[in-house]
This record gives C-alpha cells, structure tokens and sequence, in this order.
C-alpha cells in the first residue's frame, strides 16, 4: 500500500508517518514545509519526502503524479490553533478551505480516494447549551442528540459571523460542503474525519523566553508550571474536552486506511468518550502530575487562576462548551481506545520537561535540579 501525507511534518502526520511506516508494505510520499520536522524518518527507503507548500507549482505537480499510484492521499495541512483563528483569519479561511479546492478537484478528476481532516469544531456548540435549564432531550427516532455529536444527524451551531473563532469550523464545514458535493455530483470517494483533541508528546512546544504565541491548552498548561507561572482558565475552566490519545487515534485511521471498502465515503469522529474532563480538571491534573514527577513541592501549589476568553485570546473568542462524540461508527471498525489520562499525562510532561531543557527554558524550583 502505498499513501500520500500532506503535511506529514505535524503533530498528527507524524505520528501516523510512524505507524504507517511500521508497516512493512506501507511505503508513504509526504509533503511538509519544514523537512526538520520528519528528520527521523528520512533515512526510510520506503518514505519519499518533498520540502515545501502543497500547492506551489513544483509540489503540486509531484503530489499530482503521485496520485495515479497511491491508494489514498491524506489531507492534514492546516491552520489549527484557536489563537491563530483571532489573529489570522484569512490564513485560517485559506489553508482550511480555499486552498484545499484544487486537491478535491484533483482528487475528483484522477479517482483518488481523499481522506480529509476536518474537525471536531465543525459542530460548534452544543444543543444543550441553547436550551433553557432542565429541557431538552433525544429525539427517539435518533436524528437528533442533545448530548452526543453524530456525523450524519447533528446540527451545525456556529456562532456569529463578528466572532472570528468560528471563521475555523465554518472553513472546515464548506470544505466538508464542497467534498460532499463532488461526491454527489462526481463520484469523488472521500472519507471525512474528525478529531476530538487528539493528545500526545510532541503537541505543540513548550513557550520559548519572551514569545507571546499561544499554543493548544496542554502545551499552555506545561509551559506555566515550567515556568512557575499560574495556570489561566480562559471563562473559568467549566467548558469540557474529550481528548483521544495519539496512539488511539493513529489506530483509528489505520482501520479506517484499510477498511476501504467500509470507509471511502464515510464520515469519523475520532475521540475516546472516557476521556472527557473540563479545563478545570485538566489543569488540576497537570499540576499533580507535573509535582510528582518533579518532587516539586511547591509546583503542587501553583496557582490556577481565571481569565476571560477576550483578554487571553483577543476579541471575539467564543468557546465550545461540550463535545461528546458518537464512535459507533468507528467501533463498527473494531477501534476500542486503550489509553486514559493516567497513561498520557506523565509521557506528556515529561516530554514538555526534556524540551524545556533542550531549548535551555529555567525550569523552576527544583524540577530544575
Ligand atoms: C482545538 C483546535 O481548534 C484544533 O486543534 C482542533 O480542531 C480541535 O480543537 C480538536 O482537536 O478537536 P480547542 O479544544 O479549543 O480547539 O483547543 P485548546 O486550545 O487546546 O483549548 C481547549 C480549551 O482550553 C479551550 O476552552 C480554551 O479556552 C482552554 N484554555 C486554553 C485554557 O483554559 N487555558 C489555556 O491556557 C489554554
């Protein structure tokens, strides 16, 4: 078998690069703008790798090429971080919908099979959350969830138009549009996934001296108690995640890479219902975690304190305040996740530690020792 990654280089693309290539007859061609980034797998014989965008001319006609022989080609190239969604829109519009028209177009034309990553975001908020207290319930002939994501029945609830936040999720769900309509009109097949907070070492980086980036909420949370700051809580911490653990996720796209049969024209949530916390809960276990690897005492009381969305995001931030996906269709697959948040909180601080060194960052107290 033979796939196509395009932007191999990120978090999610090589994690799969590295379970595809476990494979012995899984050879990949990949695409990413930072060759650092895939340094490890280079020296693979069954990994051909080009440096660059996707869609400047020399990449794009070699991604064209390569679609005549490969069994899939898998879409991760995108703008993903929420602080980006305030501060860069258009770039955020560009690389999650406008940009990506051509590979769909390609796609269509040549008979390739697209794997897409679109969001978990693409549902916006919950019903629930628009519902007076205490009403509210399924509809029982299941076309509608109030408390559950499913990929062919719930509805989409963006917020306003004023608030950037949604310029995201609103990108990926025309995408969606556009593939679903290839689909119908032209017989594009294409599979649609996605991701439920996918976690792991590796996600993002640790905050480098003086950068004002603001990376997703495990890295934020890792660079505070690395730098013995206090942990923010953007609108109080209540809003809840389920995270799925990168080794579960590669999994779940590994079934859904070989069931083409079951998968060419379906769509995937990817996440592990047990791994739903709030924010709140989450920064509690960071710091417990974070305490007991370092023998830190006193970064077992570092502060955890509220902020508001506008101040730490920007303007117009909003949030999503639940998302409980539906997996049936993936269990369907066999996908059974097997990883909790005892199994991944240690290996991701931990790793946020070694980076904090490699990159010379003060640890503090005496996590620094
Ligand atoms: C993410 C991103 O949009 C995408 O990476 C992805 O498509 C999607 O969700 C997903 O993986 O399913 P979000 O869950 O909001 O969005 O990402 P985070 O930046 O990790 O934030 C999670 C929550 O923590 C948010 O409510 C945020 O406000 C909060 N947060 C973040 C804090 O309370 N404190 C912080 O320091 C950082």
């Amino acid at each position: 078998m033979r796939f196509i990654l395009l932007g191999c280089g990120g978090f999610v693309g090589r994690n799969l690069l590295q379970r595809l290539l476990a494979e012995p007859g899984v050879s990949v061609f990949g695409v990413d703008r930072n060759a650092e980034r895939v340094a490890r797998f280079l020296g693979d014989r069954r990994f051909d790798f080009v440096e660059g965008d996707v869609y400047a001319p020399e990449v794009w006609s070699r991604v064209a090429g390569e679609l005549d022989r490969a069994d899939a080609v898998v879409n991760l190239a995108a703008v993903c971080q929420p602080a980006k969604y305030i501060t860069h829109p258009m770039e955020t519009l560009r690389s999650n919908a406008l940009d990506v028209l051509p590979l769909v177009d390609l796609c269509t034309e040549k008979g390739a099979w697209l794997v897409h990553f679109s969001t978990s975001e693409i549902y916006g908020q919950s019903i629930r959350s628009k519902l007076p207290e205490g009403t509210g319930h399924d509809i029982p002939d299941g076309t509608l969830h109030i408390d559950e994501f499913d990929e062919h029945t719930s509805p989409l609830l963006m917020g306003p138009v004023r608030s950037p936040r949604w310029t995201y999720a609103s990108a990926k769900q025309f995408l969606e549009r556009y593939i679903a309509a290839r689909a119908q009109q032209d017989g594009l097949a294409a599979t649609i996934i996605r991701p439920f907070n996918f976690v792991g070492p590796e996600m993002d980086d640790v905050r480098r001296p003086g950068s004002t980036d603001i990376p997703r909420v495990y890295a934020c949370f890792a660079s505070a108690l690395i730098y013995g700051e206090p942990l923010k809580l953007v609108n109080g911490g209540g809003q809840r995640r389920v995270a799925t653990a990168i080794e579960d996720a590669v999994e779940a796209l590994w079934l859904i890479l070989t069931n083409p049969e079951r998968s060419r024209h379906e769509t995937y949530n990817i996440g592990n219902r047990a791994m739903e916390i709030t924010i709140h809960d989450l920064a509690h276990r960071m710091r417990a975690v974070y305490a007991g690897i370092t023998g830190d005492a006193d970064a077992a009381e570092t502060p955890i304190v509220p902020v508001s969305g506008e101040a730490f995001y920007g303007r117009g931030y909003q949030d999503c305040d639940r998302r409980m996906p539906r997996v049936d269709r993936l269990e369907a697959l066999g996908w059974a996740p097997t990883m909790g948040w005892d199994e991944v909180l240690p290996g991701l601080l931990r790793h946020y530690i070694e980076r904090a060194k490699i990159l010379g960052v003060p640890l503090q107290g005496t996590a620094a020792e």
